[in-house]
């Protein structure tokens, strides 16, 4: 990415987005940067090389005005950045379908919206869209259903993207952080000790134990190995490492996973009993070598260096 190239980044007022917005700028790019509150716009517009664009991804008139005004500009967009994101934990037992639906509004209806509103200006750089998922895109675990939902479905739009647009010569990556320091929880905190302090009866107490870790969580102890109750919280830069390999790239991968070793042990845990889930349907079942050779093919066809779009048949 380069002095000549623009960039749409969604969600920049902090965390995640407001660093990729500086990397970006940093490397002469044109820098348009989304934010919905006239302070984080004012700011953004104050660093060197950003434009500032008012847009909520839920909003078509707003993403429509962005879209003009990148368009008049004249020189297309090289790449789009999903980022924008919102929280949303706690038992499915407390959501109803509208909190869902609030979920969904930004987390996955929002980058489609994006998207498709700026396909034709990505279409006329042959450009890149790299949607900001999760760890929660292949783990699902209780507490995290209604985020995970939405980073599962993002994983799922992203896939079928990819196929649609490569011969369009846009290519969609997906990048899965784990911990990382942002703004997202306590973002998320108001919304969501309301739902859990309405739990219904039966799920009452572990909504209420819930809140009270939400509410004080543990100091983590960098002397203690990594685990669920003693997490690293990794900076902003290890996804934005992710994000310009996949803007940049002669051949972007499919998937950046991004996170510890710890919680990559978890990811590649979870897909494994996944795969072992798969195979044990009654109709198809391969035994323990069969799986490995199939494996090892994979593992062959990527190493042909095609970033992972090969598929061996067979
Ligand atoms: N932090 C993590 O641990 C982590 C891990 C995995 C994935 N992610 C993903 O990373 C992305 C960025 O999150 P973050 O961690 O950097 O959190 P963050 O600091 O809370 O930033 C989220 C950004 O999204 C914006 N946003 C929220 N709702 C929006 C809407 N309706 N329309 C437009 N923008 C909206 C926020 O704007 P406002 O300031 O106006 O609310 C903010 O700019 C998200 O997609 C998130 O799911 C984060």
């Amino acid at each position: 990415m380069t002095h000549s190239h623009s960039v749409l980044v969604t969600g920049a007022s902090t965390g995640i987005g407001l660093h990729l917005v500086r990397c970006l700028a940093a490397r002469e790019c044109r820098v348009y940067a989304t934010a919905r509150r006239a302070d984080d716009l004012r700011r953004l517009r104050a660093i060197e090389g950003v434009s500032a664009l008012a847009m909520d991804v839920r909003c078509p008139e707003e993403i429509e005005r962005a879209r003009g005004v990148i368009a008049a500009a004249g020189r297309g967009l090289h790449g789009l950045i999903n980022n924008a994101g919102v929280g949303g934990i706690g038992p499915l037992a407390t959501f109803g379908n509208d909190d869902l639906r609030d979920l969904f509004e930004v987390n996955v209806f929002g980058p489609h919206r994006v998207t498709n509103a700026m396909l034709e200006l990505l279409r006329t750089t042959r450009g890149r869209i790299v949607n900001i998922g999760s760890q929660g895109g292949s783990i699902a675990s209780r507490d995290y259903g209604p985020y995970a939902m939405t980073k599962h479905a993002l994983e799922a739009y992203t896939a079928s993207l990819r196929e649609e647009l490569a011969p369009h010569g846009i290519a969609v990556s997906i990048v899965q952080p784990g911990a990382i320091r942002s703004r997202i929880a306590e973002n998320a905190l108001p919304s969501t000790l309301a739902r859990l302090q309405a739990a219904p009866r039966w799920c009452r107490s572990e909504a209420w134990q819930l809140a009270t870790r939400l509410q004080s969580p543990p100091t983590p102890d960098p002397a203690a190995p990594e685990s669920n109750t003693n997490r690293r919280v990794a900076d902003p830069e290890s996804v934005a490492v992710a994000v310009l390999d996949a803007l940049e790239s002669s051949s972007p991968r499919a998937r950046y996973l991004v996170g510890s070793r710890w919680e990559g042990n978890r990811v590649i845990d979870t897909l494994l009993e996944r795969l072992l889930d798969a195979n044990d349907c009654p109709t198809l079942s391969y035994d323990r070598d069969e799986l490995v050779a199939r494996l090892d093919r994979h593992v062959a066809a990527r190493s042909g260096g095609d970033g992972g779009q090969a598929r061996p048949s067979g």
